[in-house]
């Protein structure tokens, strides 16, 4: 049996995923659970880009982004319980198809300036998103995301810039 935190509907690939995600015109239960496993697949992404980052500081900027994006998945799991009413779990790694991290070898600018656009976008998304939102708590909570998600495009253009 799927796991029950897993949407009904699981796109191909992350792409799919983001624009079947751009396609719906208000985030509802659905939505989140798919939101859900992509922002869980942002921890070990940046975790594979953190390891072939070439610098401290670098890798720390990335891992903080991971970090980030674990708490945005919990948010979204408290906007879920807010909605439903009742306790929402997180699927594991082992049940998310978008986790498996990039076979990456090193660390380029085209690789960063695509999550650097990426994390632009994320944040003019959320921000969308709690426009369209009735509910303040939940309003708050993807507002709370998506300035994050803007801060995440500044710190990664700040490695691009370490890159040299
Ligand atoms: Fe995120
Ligand atoms: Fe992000």
């Amino acid at each position: 049996m799927p796991h029950p935190g897993l949407p009904e509907r699981l796109p191909a690939d992350f792409p799919a995923a983001l624009a079947q995600l751009g396609e719906a015109e208000k985030i509802g239960v659905e939505e989140m659970k798919l939101l859900i496993l992509l922002e869980m697949a942002g921890e070990p992404l940046y975790g594979k880009l953190a390891e072939l980052a070439g610098n401290e500081e670098s890798r720390e900027i990335l891992l903080k982004n991971g970090r980030e994006e674990t708490a945005h998945a919990h948010r979204l799991k408290k906007a879920i319980e807010i909605l439903t009413g009742e306790e929402f779990e997180i699927p594991p790694m082992s049940a998310n198809p978008y986790a498996a991290a990039p076979p990456l070898t090193e660390l380029s600018v085209e690789v960063l300036r695509g999550l650097e656009e990426g994390e632009k976008k994320g944040g003019v998304d959320y921000e969308r998103m709690a426009a369209a939102e009735t509910n303040a708590e939940i309003a708050e909570l993807l507002r709370q995301n998506g300035r994050e998600e803007t801060k995440h495009g500044e710190r990664v253009s700040t490695v691009i810039d370490l890159l040299g």
